[in-house]
């Protein structure tokens, strides 16, 4: 059965949720308050680099419209989803003002609808926008949980291909109707009450998180005792109680997400007057991740001041425009603090306006020009043809520190370039000075005594 959906917020999480609906047959209205945002998506334009989502928006164009008039996104509709940003407060915890807001604009309905949240809240929210709209007398509005898994870059394939699907609701009709929206998705629908939904999200978000500060901390132990993470992780993972997901070690996990849940659900528990220890060292060893690309860059350079750095991506991981919490942001600024000179490339994401000192070029090999290492901070595509002729040539020293073990090092190696990944054993080779006719091994290099 087809509905008429409302939703406000036209991010990520908003637009994506949008044309999924439409792409099931549902009639959507989009509200957001900016009007550059609402007039290009009017004229086709997407606002923001996510893969698939222009033609889903355009093939379900029929049953898709956009507004910046509240009253005229929730008119006739029996669902009205919030997807709006709940960015942290200087405390850390969540700003809702936003979400705030599009309750006080909801106008009295005469039928019954219901109001999704899909935005990340803290636990407790549900249970407090039902106290606000029952003191508003807004008791025909139904109240339901509906937590949002939607990964940049597969966020349309997230949508329509769930894991499962979480639906708390205060009323059983009322999840009964959000769980109808979803007909035509084979997933498994998970109904809870509201709070247990709210914690689903932080909670998902949070050990994902850990997983990876884990192993990125097992990868920072290899290096260390010689084993190679990669393995570790192959090995782990085939483990069908461990999985193997979110178990790439790398640069620290960056984004809109990842960082902001974890922290409100730290202050979650302490303000809840539970002190939770874990994730206090998942974000330590997430913030300490980011900066150890700059010790690989001593240890092989020595002194930062005067060499010249080529950071290969910025953007937080790949296939998606979004730098906000991204990790190239803490190494740009650590390598300028260095005295680096700080070289730039992305295919996508623009951090002209974020990075300031930077320089930055349109392609990789204009990039590494002159550089005495490249830095690879996202995985791209594009990168794992990274270990050419041209490219070593390009350079002045031809170092590659790969931030995502997105390489071979055999094959970089053999190409002629010095290599270090996170948690791979590094060669013996890498410290030689000369790789046309290196040293004795016997001998002590010139390079190792700098
Ligand atoms: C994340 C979740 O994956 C979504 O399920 C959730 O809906 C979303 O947050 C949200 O709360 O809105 P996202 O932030 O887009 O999605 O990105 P992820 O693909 O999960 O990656 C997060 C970070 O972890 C990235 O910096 C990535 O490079 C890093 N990562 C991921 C690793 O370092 N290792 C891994 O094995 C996986």
């Amino acid at each position: 059965m087809s509905s008429r959906i409302a939703v406000f917020g036209a991010g990520y999480a908003g637009l994506v949720t949008g044309a999924c609906f439409a792409e099931l047959g549902h009639t959507v209205v989009v509200r957001d308050v900016v009007p550059d945002k609402v007039s290009a998506l009017q004229a086709g334009t997407v606002p923001f680099y996510e893969p698939g989502l222009d033609e889903l928006l355009e093939r379900n164009g029929e049953r898709l419209r956009f507004t910046l008039d509240a009253a005229d996104a929730v008119e006739g509709a029996g669902f009205v989803f919030i997807c709006v940003d709940t960015p942290p407060t200087y405390a850390g915890d969540a700003d809702l003002s936003r979400v705030w807001t599009v309750i006080e604009e909801l106008p009295p309905a005469a039928e019954r609808t219901i109001l999704v949240m899909k935005s990340t809240v803290p636990v407790g929210t549900g249970e407090k926008v039902r106290s606000a709209l029952d003191a508003r007398g807004l008791d025909s509005v139904g109240y339901v949980s509906n937590p949002e898994f939607l990964a940049e870059g597969t966020a349309v394939r997230d949508f329509l291909e769930p894991d499962r699907v979480v639906v708390g609701a205060f009323e059983e009709a009322d999840g009964e109707a959000v769980e109808g929206l979803h007909a035509g998705l084979d997933a498994p629908m998970v109904r809870t009450d509201v709070a247990s939904a709210e914690m689903i999200k932080l909670a998902s978000n949070a050990f994902l998180g850990t997983r990876i500060s884990f192993i990125n901390e097992i990868a920072n132990v290899c290096e260390l005792v010689g084993a190679d993470v990669n393995d570790v992780a192959k090995g782990m993972g085939l483990d069908q109680r461990i999985g193997r997901r979110y178990l790439r070690p790398g640069i620290g996990f960056g984004g809109s997400c990842f960082p902001k849940d974890i922290s409100f659900l730290k202050l979650l528990a302490g303000n809840s007057g539970y002190h939770f220890q874990l994730l206090n060292s998942v974000i330590e060893v997430n913030e300490l991740q980011k900066r150890r690309v700059v010790g690989k860059l001593q240890k092989h350079l020595d002194s930062l001041r005067g060499k010249t750095v080529a950071l290969l991506g910025l953007a937080f991981k790949a296939n998606t425009d979004d730098l906000r919490e991204a990790p190239s942001i803490v190494l740009a600024s650590r390598l300028l603090a260095e005295g680096a000179d700080v070289r730039a490339w992305d295919p996508v994401a623009d951090a002209s306006q974020v990075l300031k000192g930077v320089s930055f070029h349109d392609s990789v090999l204009e990039a590494v020009s002159g550089a005495d290492a490249a830095v690879i901070v996202t995985e791209w595509e594009e990168l794992r043809s990274l270990a050419s002729a041209e490219i070593r040539e390009a350079m002045r020293n031809p170092l590659i520190i790969d931030g995502r073990n997105l390489l071979d090092p055999k094959e970089v190696r053999a190409a002629g370039f010095t290599y270090e990944g996170i948690g791979r054993p590094t060669s013996p080779l890498d410290m030689l000075p000369e790789i046309d006719e290196p040293a004795p091994l016997s001998e002590p290099s010139p390079a190792r005594e700098e």
